[in-house]
């Protein structure tokens, strides 16, 4: 079954921009993005929208549909009413580009700022020996496909562009708790999770966890034990005696 649907598709660049309306065929069983891409082949062909694989695993189609972190390629259009108008807009949290694209480059810079695993001197690549529950653990984190939304989400920096110094948002945050829940990993990572990467700006909204496409539990399983360790550190009566009594 084909219908036209209405479209508000924001358009612009780093100077501004504004919402421009679109009235354009939709066919059974498309996707937002098939639509933009119809929009580009027949109305607007300088519209600019980032993709890649089409299937929810590349996390380059991030935008907002309708106020909603969402991936492009990855929202039926049987999700809306047919007489509906769906209005994308580029992800808030970022700098805008042009059109849907946005600069993404404050995740990667955060990614840098994490130290990489760090797994015991004495153990060779191939000697490393891990329970089923802590492989498990690091596999759910890994499911991330870097699309940003969770980051995007976050009120912490969504509102306040000046906490964005100092703080990594939830995806990075949740890379940190990865590490430090890695039996291999001998690196202490609680302070500097508290005192660099901004952990305590996290009040468990779970917004992050609402948005994410691959239904990682981030603030369940990693944000929360993460501040449960960092408290465990701080509040620890042996950990108080040997840094506060024996320090001189
Ligand atoms: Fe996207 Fe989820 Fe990864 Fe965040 S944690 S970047 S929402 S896949
Ligand atoms: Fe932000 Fe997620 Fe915490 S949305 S406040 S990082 S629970
Ligand atoms: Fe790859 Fe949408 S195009 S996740």
């Amino acid at each position: 079954m084909t219908y036209k649907a209405s479209f508000r598709v924001w358009r612009g660049d780093a100077g501004g921009g504004e919402l421009h309306d679109f009235t354009v065929e939709v066919n059974d069983g498309e996707v937002v993005l098939d639509v933009l891409h119809r929009i580009q082949a027949t109305q607007a062909s300088d519209l600019a929208v980032r993709w890649n694989c089409k299937a929810g695993k590349c996390g380059s189609c991030s935008a907002e549909v309708n106020g909603r972190p969402r991936l492009l390629c990855m929202t039926r259009m049987s999700t809306f009413a047919e007489n509906e108008v769906v209005t994308v807009t580029p992800m808030r949290t970022f700098p805008v580009i042009r059109d849907l694209v946005t600069d993404v480059s404050f995740n990667y810079a955060k990614a840098r700022e994490i130290p990489a695993f760090a797994p015991p001197p004495d153990l060779a690549p191939g000697e490393y020996r891990m329970q089923q529950v802590d492989v498990e653990r690091s596999q759910e984190f890994r499911k991330c496909i870097e699309c940003f939304l969770c980051q995007n989400v976050c009120h912490v920096i969504r509102d306040h562009e000046d906490n964005k110094q100092h703080y990594a948002g939830p995806r990075y945050l949740m890379r940190i708790a990865e590490l430090e829940m890695h039996p291999l990993d001998v690196a202490d990572r609680r302070e500097a999770a508290q005192a660099e990467h901004g952990l305590g700006y996290c009040n468990i909204t779970k917004c992050c966890t609402e948005v994410c496409p691959e239904g990682i539990h981030i603030t369940d399983n990693a944000l929360i034990p993460m501040k449960e360790r960092v408290a465990d550190k701080r509040y620890d009566p042996l950990v108080w005696l040997g840094t506060n009594l024996f320090r001189r």
